[in-house]
């Protein structure tokens, strides 16, 4: 399908903000009236259970579904927000990288079962590595989005990110780009916090998003309830920030497709 937007949202580092973007940023682009497609392809499933599933409501998982052993649309569940669809993660996936290893074609086992597949956008939730998981994450998308922490060491371990990348880019699939770059957990009021900000515009100019997310209590406690942002407290930092950059994506997403 011309324009499909599939993004995979990757670093390495646990902890950066990857699955809290995926699920606000996934909400807000249903809002904003897209046709959207969450793959939790981390074996934690935090962004499975940030949404609020219950283990007995998934009958088949993003294992199934990479692995190919059932119909693709089986896997395929909708959420209570209209307009989004989430493909759930199980921990038998965490298996999935060594059945994977020995295959033939290894990398493309996800782009092949997302080729039929009629979203605006699909947003991949990528584990901590760059094993075969994320490996096929990056084969089968467009774009990839990196959420970075305002912290301390934020760079760190993105110059082997930005090689895995290049790899994937150079070999298997040219089409691949750098969407953006997240700044989460962002305290404006902080030295560190500007500190790190201007290391990330220095690494990565304009790629970096207008739109930062602000470290913000709100967004911490959301998951724990099953909710997004939006069902917490939509009036909150979290929640504004995450409903700004959804709009920049669509708008960087609208000019590069011109
Ligand atoms: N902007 C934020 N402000 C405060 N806490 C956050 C924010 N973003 C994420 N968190 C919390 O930080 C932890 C790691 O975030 P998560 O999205 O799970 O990262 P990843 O998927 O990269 O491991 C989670 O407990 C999450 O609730
Ligand atoms: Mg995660």
């Amino acid at each position: 399908m011309l324009n499909k937007k599939i993004i995979s949202l990757v670093n390495q580092k646990g902890g950066v903000g990857k699955t809290t973007s995926v699920i606000n940023i996934g909400f807000s682009l249903a809002s904003l009236r897209h046709k959207v497609l969450i793959i939790d392809l981390d074996a934690q499933g935090n962004a499975s259970s940030g949404i609020g599933v219950t283990k007995q409501d998934i009958e088949y998982s993003s294992y199934d579904f990479i692995m190919g052993s059932v119909d693709v649309n089986k896997c395929i569940y909708s959420t209570r927000k209209e307009g989004l669809s989430i493909i759930y993660a199980s921990s038998n996936l965490s298996g999935a990288e060594i059945e994977l290893v020995n295959s033939k074609n290894r990398e493309f086992f996800l782009k092949e079962r997302l080729e039929n597949l009629n979203y605006d956008y699909i947003l991949i939730d990528c584990p901590p590595s760059l094993g075969l998981l994320t490996v096929n994450a990056l084969t089968a998308s467009n774009y990839i989005i990196i959420p970075v922490q305002a912290e301390y060491y934020a760079l760190e371990g993105l110059s082997q990110l930005l090689e895995t990348f290049k790899a994937v880019k150079n070999s298997i699939n040219p089409d691949l780009s750098i969407l953006g770059v997240i700044l989460t957990m962002y305290d404006k009021r902080t030295t560190l916090g500007n500190q790190i900000l201007d290391e990330i515009n220095k690494y990565f100019g304009d790629l970096t998003f207008n739109t930062k997310i602000p470290r913000n209590i709100r967004l911490a406690e959301a998951p724990s309830f099953g909710l997004s942002i939006y069902e917490h407290d939509k009036w909150s930092k979290g929640a504004r920030a995450y409903k700004a950059l959804s709009k920049e994506i669509e708008q960087r997403l609208d000019h590069l497709n011109k």
